[in-house]
């Protein structure tokens, strides 16, 4: 949200972007549209692994273990989404997107879809310098043929943060702890089931925090309506029903990948949610549908 807020007021198509995805993304959610999109959508993914050496300088298999942890989620093969409660069972969606670390590079010639990166850089932050070269990083690869995410060491006990639709190309995607990135290596409990990533893409096809990000209010909104209106962010591991906001018998759907809970807590996307992703793939990120 932070840097949604800058980019409202520094990069001047944004505001309007945004704009036109809402009113897309209200028509699909109140079924008013819907998605032409046909199967399962397969989203090619790049990972720059930007490092000081030693831990930071993840290994591939630590890179392949976020992409299968991203693709259970997305298509609702996660074993533990049996923990959703019987009242949203039938809401819990498969998104039919599926991630695969690109094969070929921006010219064309084979790669395994990871890049490396030395940097002399301690600890990045939400100023993107991380998805710069120049600033000790590393450059994007084109944003509208490929999902860019970065591994580096983050401050401010920030796992992660992405950029929704409709800013510049030239820092779009996600950026991601290596510690809280996929499943083993570096990966540490309670964020060492690849869900930082799982949330942060939920935002780059414009997904809202579950609580609407209106501090712990009742009036702010996600947008969904199969999401109940609940107070602020939920943490650690809650029980069911957690009530706020007058929303009982159920409570919040703390469960809900955007939500704050721990890895192992959240293990859900709604129909709703889906709806919203369908007008991002069918508006800003069409380009991904063929590519
Ligand atoms: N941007 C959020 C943060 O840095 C991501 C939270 C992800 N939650 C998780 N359980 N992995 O706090
Ligand atoms: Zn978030
Ligand atoms: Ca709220």
């Amino acid at each position: 949200m932070e840097v949604h807020r800058r980019l409202l007021t520094e990069h001047a198509p944004y505001a309007g972007a945004r704009a036109a995805l809402e009113n897309k993304a209200f028509a699909y959610e109140k079924g008013h549209e819907r998605t032409t999109r046909a199967g399962v959508t397969l989203i090619q993914v790049v990972v720059h692994v930007v490092h000081q050496n030693g831990a930071q300088n993840i290994d591939d298999a630590q890179v392949a273990s976020q992409i299968e942890a991203l693709n259970r989620d997305y298509r609702k093969t996660n074993t533990d989404v049996s923990g959703v409660p019987a009242v949203w069972q039938a809401l819990a969606a498969d998104c039919d997107i599926e991630f695969q670390l690109a094969t070929t590079d921006p010219s064309g010639a084979p790669t395994n879809g990871i890049t490396r990166t030395q940097t002399a850089t301690a600890s990045f932050g939400t100023d993107d310098a991380v998805k710069s070269t120049a600033t000790g990083g590393q450059d994007p690869w084109p944003t509208d043929r490929y999902l860019n995410l970065w591994s580096c060491e983050l401050g401010g006990g920030l796992l992660g943060y992405a950029q929704f639709p409709g800013g510049p190309a030239a820092t779009d995607g996600v950026v991601i702890l290596h510690s809280a990135f996929g499943t083993s290596g570096t990966a540490t409990a309670p964020f060492d089931m690849g869900r930082t990533a799982t949330h942060e893409v939920g935002h780059w096809l414009n997904l809202f925090h579950i609580w609407g990000d209106d501090g712990t209010a009742c009036n702010g909104t996600d947008f969904v309506a199969d999401t109940p209106n609940q107070g602020g962010p939920n943490f650690g591991k809650p029980n069911f029903p957690r009530v706020t906001c007058n929303n009982a018998p159920d409570g919040d759907m703390f469960m809900n990948y955007m939500d704050y809970v721990d890895d192992a807590a959240m293990f859900m996307f709604t129909e709703g949610q889906l709806a919203r992703m369908n007008a991002t793939l069918d508006g800003p990120r069409a380009s991904f549908l063929s590519a």
